[in-house]
């Protein structure tokens, strides 16, 4: 069975409705911001104030090369894995791209107090707007896109089994 490969701004759920997805259809549930923090046995703020964003995506990169040959499995990506072609080239192969898609609002209300996300630090709504308007076409380049806003974590799962059925 191919991948689902989850993609999506930061805090559109992508992490939560993975594991849901992977207990659902039984698949094993694959984090890439994971992989990345436990090869280099740092936290993913860490990597960023100490190495800069350049070398977050190169190591992005080298976790995706590795994930993208596996099958059936549930892969959560990090919300900028989309901004390099490369990565969904090698995705796409063995995977099908799921967007999840979260307004500026939410994702502003979701974040408001965690200090995981180095591109979120000292944020607005009107900041994440602009990030999002500026990956929109990058995360629109997928197979399935789901808006997420008012909808649980088990209807956004469920919603993805009925339309991979179709792949
Ligand atoms: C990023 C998203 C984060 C993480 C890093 C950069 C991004 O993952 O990879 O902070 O550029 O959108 P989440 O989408 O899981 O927060």
């Amino acid at each position: 069975m191919k991948n689902i490969v989850l993609t999506g701004f930061m805090a559109s759920g992508k992490s939560s409705v993975g594991k849901s997805l992977a207990l659902k259809l039984n698949m094993k549930f694959i984090d890439t911001d994971s992989l990345i923090e436990k090869k280099l046995s740092k936290k993913i703020t860490e990597i960023f104030k100490e190495n800069g964003e350049q070398y977050f995506r190169q190591q992005e990169t080298k976790v995706i090369e590795e994930v993208a040959a596996f099958t059936s499995c549930i892969i959560s990506c990090g919300g900028g894995v989309v901004l390099n072609n490369y990565n969904i080239e090698l995705l796409r192969k063995n995977g099908i791209i799921v967007n999840l898609y979260a307004s500026a609002q939410e994702v502003y209300k979701r974040i408001s107090n965690n200090k995981d996300r180095p591109l979120l630090q000292d944020t607005s709504v009107e900041k994440i707007q602009k990030l999002m308007d500026y990956r929109k076409p990058f995360y629109e380049n997928c197979d399935i896109c789901i808006e997420t806003d008012d909808l649980s974590v088990e209807k956004i799962t469920d919603l993805i089994v009925s339309k991979i059925s179709v792949f």
